[in-house]
C-alpha cells in the first residue's frame, strides 16, 4: 500500500515511525516531513520514505499531489488541516483519507461547540459559559471570583487559554480576547471555565463512528519549566501509562466520557473518525473534561505508538471502514517515556539552525528512538529548524527505568541552548508513593 502522512511535527514522525513497520506499506511520503522522518525506511521493502515540500495547510497543493500519486490511505496528523475540512474535500476527491470530516473536527476547532455539546449530554467537565459580548462574560466570571479559565473559541496556536486567579486577570483576559482580538477571529466569542484543581491526564480513543477504542493513560507536562513553573507549551514530555490510575479508575473515567460522547454524537449525526483527545482533571468531584482535541497528541503519539502492538496500518483502516468493534488493542506492558528537547526561548522567541549533535550514539542506546520535531538536514548534518526539537523516547518495565533510559540518551545529544525539563514523570512516581 501506498501511504501519505500529513505533518512535520514529532507527532508525525511517529506515525511514520509506526507505519513503516507495516508489512502492508510499501511506499509512504511525509508532507511536509522533517528531517528524522526522511531517514525512515520501510520494514517490507527497505524504500526510504520521502518528504514532500508541501505543508500541512495547503490542502489544494496537497489534494493536487495526492491526485497524482493516489495514495490508497492518506494519514492526518495535525489539527489544523482537519479544522479546515480536509477530510470532507479529499473523500469528496474519491481518495481514502484517516482522520475526523469537519464536523466532527469542530470538538477541537471550536471550544463553543465542545462546551455546549458536553452540556447537552452529560459529559462531566467545568461549570462554563460562552460569550461574545465582553459584559455578560465579566458578570460570569465575577461569579467565578474571577478564578477561571478563558479561552478563544477557535484555534489560537494552543496560546487560546488563559488561567486567572482573580477578578484583575479575568477581566484584562477577557479584554484582551474579545474586544482587543489578541487571537484574532479565533477570539470572536470565548468559553469561560470555573478554574479547576487536581491532577491532568490524557486521554485517547480511536473512533470509527459508532465504536470508540480507549488507549491506555498518558499524562503530558504542559509548562516549560521543572516543577510545572513556566509558559504553558505544546508539551514537554509525556509518560505512559499514569502509573497512578488503577484499570478500574480507567475504565470508570472512560465510562463517564465516552458513554455520553458517543451517545451525543449519535444524537446529533456526527460521525467521528479518528482520535478523540480528551483533556481530563481528576478533581474530588470526579473526572471533568478541559477541552477535547480530535487528533493523537503531541507528544502522546510518541509514547502511545512506542507501545503499541498492533498492526496501525490496519487500525487505521479499521476506524475508516466502521471495523473497530471487531479490534482488539494490544500494548506493551513497558512503561514509555518522552522527554522533549527544546530550542532556547521556546514557547517564546527562539532561533533556528543549530548544529544537533551526539543523535547516533543516543539512537545505539537499547530500547530508546529519538524521534524528531522540528529538524531538517543539511550538508549530512542535522539542524534545528522549530520551538521543539526532538522527542528522545525510551521503553522500559518500570517507569523509573524508563526514565534513566530516556534521560542516558538525552545526555547525550547536544545542540546550543537545548532545553529540557528533568522532572518528566517524577511527579506520578510521587504520587504512587503516597
Ligand atoms: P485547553 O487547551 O483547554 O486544554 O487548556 C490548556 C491548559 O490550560 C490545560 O491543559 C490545563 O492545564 C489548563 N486549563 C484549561 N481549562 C482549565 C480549567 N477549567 N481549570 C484549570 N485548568 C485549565
Ligand atoms: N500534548 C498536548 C497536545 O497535543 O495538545
Amino acid at each position: 500500500m501506498k501511504l501519505l502522512v500529513i505533518g512535520s511535527g514529532g507527532r508525525e514522525h511517529a506515525l511514520v515511525w509506526k507505519l513503516a513497520q507495516s508489512p502492508h506499506a510499501t511506499r509512504i511520503w511525509c508532507a511536509p516531513g522533517n528531517g528524522g522522518i526522511g531517514e525512515e525506511v520501510l520494514r517490507s521493502n527497505g524504500n526510504p520514505v520521502e518528504c514532500v515540500d508541501i505543508k500541512a495547510e495547503d490542502l489544494s497543493k496537497l489534494l493536487s499531489f495526492a491526485q497524482q500519486v493516489q495514495p490508497d490511505l492518506i494519514v492526518v496528523g495535525p489539527d489544523n488541516p482537519l479544522a479546515l475540512g480536509i477530510v470532507d474535500l479529499f473523500e469528496k476527491a474519491g481518495l481514502r483519507i484517516w482522520g475526523p470530516n469537519q464536523k466532527a473536527a469542530q470538538f477541537e476547532a471550536s471550544k463553543v461547540f465542545s462546551q455546549r455539546f458536553m452540556e447537552s449530554h452529560g459529559i462531566p467537565t467545568a461549570r462554563g459559559g460562552t460569550f461574545s459580548d465582553a459584559r455578560s462574560a465579566k458578570k460570569f466570571a465575577e461569579s467565578l471570583n474571577g478564578r477561571c479559565a478563558v479561552k478563544a473559541d477557535g484555534p489560537a496556536l494552543g496560546k487560546g487559554v488563559l488561567i486567572c486567579h482573580d477578578l484583575g486577570d479575568a477581566t484584562r483576559a477577557i479584554d484582551d480576547i474579545l474586544l482587543n482580538r489578541a487571537f484574532g477571529a479565533a477570539g470572536a466569542a470565548i468559553v469561560i471555565q470555573e478554574l479547576l484543581e487536581g491532577t491532568e491526564i490524557s486521554l485517547h480513543a480511536i473512533c470509527d463512528g459508532k465504536t470508540a477504542l480507549l488507549f491506555p493513560t498518558a499524562q503530558d507536562h504542559k509548562r516549560a519549566l521543572d516543577g510545572d513553573q513556566g509558559l504553558n507549551t505544546g508539551g514537554m514530555g509525556t509518560i505512559s501509562p499514569a502509573p497512578f490510575l488503577s484499570d478500574a479508575d480507567i475504565q470508570s473515567v472512560s465510562r463517564q466520557i465516552f458513554e455520553p460522547w458517543l451517545q451525543g454524537c449519535a444524537e446529533e449525526g456526527i460521525t467521528f473518525k479518528g482520535i478523540l483527545y480528551p483533556g481530563v482533571m481528576l478533581t474530588k468531584q470526579g473526572p471533568k473534561v478541559l477541552e477535547f482535541n480530535a487528533r493523537f497528541g503531541d507528544p502522546e503519539a510518541q509514547v502511545y505508538l512506542t507501545r503499541l502492538k498492533n498492526d496501525l496500518v490496519e487500525i487505521l483502516q479499521a476506524s475508516i471502514d466502521g471495523g473497530l468493534g471487531g479490534v482488539q488493542l494490544r500494548w506493551s506492558t513497558d512503561a514509555a517515556v518522552c522527554v522533549i528537547m527544546a530550542s532556547e526561548g521556546y514557547p517564546g522567541a527562539y532561533s533556528k539552525g543549530k548544529v544537533i549533535d551526539g543523535l547516533e550514539e543516543a539512537a545505539r542506546l537499547p530500547c530508546t528512538k529519538i524521534f524528531h520535531a522540528g529538524t531538517r538536514k543539511s550538508a549530512g548534518k542535522f539542524l534545528t529548524s522549530g520551538g521543539r526539537v526532538l522527542g528522545v523516547t525510551a521503553s522500559a518495565t518500570t517507569l523509573v527505568a524508563a526514565r534513566h533510559a530516556a534521560y542516558a540518551a538525552v545526555e547525550k545529544i547536544r545542540f546550543d541552548g537545548a532545553h529540557y525539563r528533568r522532572d518528566i514523570g517524577a511527579k506520578a512516581l510521587m504520587m504512587c508513593k503516597r
